[in-house]
């Protein structure tokens, strides 16, 4: 595994405790009244309270599928983890649909596998189909990704991008490629995916982020929807007992979907915080996720050193080769308000020593 050694941690948001983290991305609603209680109630004193059965049974049902296509896992990160051990090989390739969430090279470079990407172009950042379709039908062994919506760009493939994927994917010539969509922000997005075409090309995998749907960064839950033959794999690599009790009581209680008013909440939160981000001179790009990317251009240093001094975090878009964009999280008008107040304070009196 020649690249192994090279491969360098990404970076991530989050923000020290007592700040407003507008940096990292957890379902600004909260964690569900009933998810609190199942975690509250979990037991952990027996290797029987780590019995994954009841919750992917669950799970498979809030979805439509049947169980033997859902595998609960410690987060998505858990999940493109063993994507990436399991299914990476001598010989297979990895493409990414970019500018995007930096693990996926770094699980492929993990794996020994190099990664290339097909990349989104500003200012609209709208997913790159036509050079994703390509590679599925390329001939040859490849793990084809993309995030839906994207992370950092909120772009979102919708139902004629998804139709396009799975034209891909059914084509005579379609090679062995297997599409991996990285649906963990998808709750907040305005289509739905067609899980049920998807997984029955036998060729396609779904990513989901409990830990963001729900908003416990500190439970690491996530699932996994595919063909029972790529799951098997997928188990065959995996440690004992990798999802903990309060995980699996998450997960037991969890809907995927939000319910029609909590949709429209966020959507109202996200146009808010998109407009507000523009009468500050930034230029919002349009998401369908639950947080914004904005250009900021030569400013972007200025307000993330002055929104810091005020403990605001904002996440700083270079590491995503996006210098001069920074992505900000949809929040609750009284937390959008201090973000824009601050925005207020830094126009009339910029950081000094934030020039870049
Ligand atoms: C696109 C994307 N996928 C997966 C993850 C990891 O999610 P989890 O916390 O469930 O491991 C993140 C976390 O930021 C993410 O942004």
């Amino acid at each position: 595994m020649a690249g192994r050694r090279n491969v360098r941690p990404v970076r991530h948001g989050g923000a020290p405790a007592g700040w407003l983290d507008l940096s990292a991305n957890p379902n600004p609603l909260g964690t569900p009244a009933a998810v609190r209680a199942a975690i509250g109630a979990a037991r952990y004193d027996r290797y029987a309270d780590l019995d994954v059965c009841a919750a992917e049974r669950h799970l498979a049902a809030d979805a439509g599928v049947p169980r033997a296509l859902v595998l609960l896992t410690a987060g998505a990160s858990e999940a493109l983890r063993l994507i990436a051990t399991a299914l990476i090989e001598p010989g297979v390739r990895g493409v990414v649909a970019g500018p995007t969430y930096g693990e996926y090279a770094r699980v492929a470079a993990l794996a020994g596998a190099t990664t290339d990407e097909v990349c989104a172009t500003e200012p609209s950042f709208d997913p790159p189909l036509a050079a994703l379709a390509s590679a599925l039908k390329a001939p040859g062994r490849a793990i084809v990704v993309i995030c839906d919506p994207n992370n950092p760009t909120g772009r979102s493939i919708g139902a004629s991008g998804y139709r396009r994927l799975l034209g891909a994917l059914r084509a005579p010539e379609a090679g062995e490629a297997i599409l991996v969509v990285d649906q963990s922000f998808a709750p907040f997005a305005a289509a739905r995916s067609p899980i049920g075409a998807l997984l029955a090309t036998e060729r396609a995998l779904l990513v989901r982020s409990l830990t963001k749907r729900l908003a416990v960064p500190g439970v690491r839950v996530g699932y996994v929807l595919g063909p029972p033959r790529l799951l098997a794999r997928l188990r065959a690599v995996r440690d004992p007992w990798p999802v903990g009790a309060h995980a699996i009581a998450a997960a037991s209680a969890a809907r995927w979907e939000l319910g029609r008013s909590e949709r429209a909440r966020i959507v109202a939160w996200r146009s808010s915080l998109a407009s507000g981000l523009a009468a500050h001179g930034l230029r919002p790009v349009r998401s369908d996720a639950n947080f914004v990317l904005a250009w900021a251009g030569p400013r972007a240093r200025e307000i993330l050193v002055g929104l810091a001094r005020r403990r605001i975090a904002v996440r700083d878009a270079t590491s995503f080769d996006l210098p001069g964009y920074l992505r900000v999280a949809v929040c609750p008008p009284a937390e959008q308000a201090l973000l824009l107040a601050a925005l207020d304070a830094l126009r009339a009196a910029p950081a000094p020593g934030s020039a870049q």
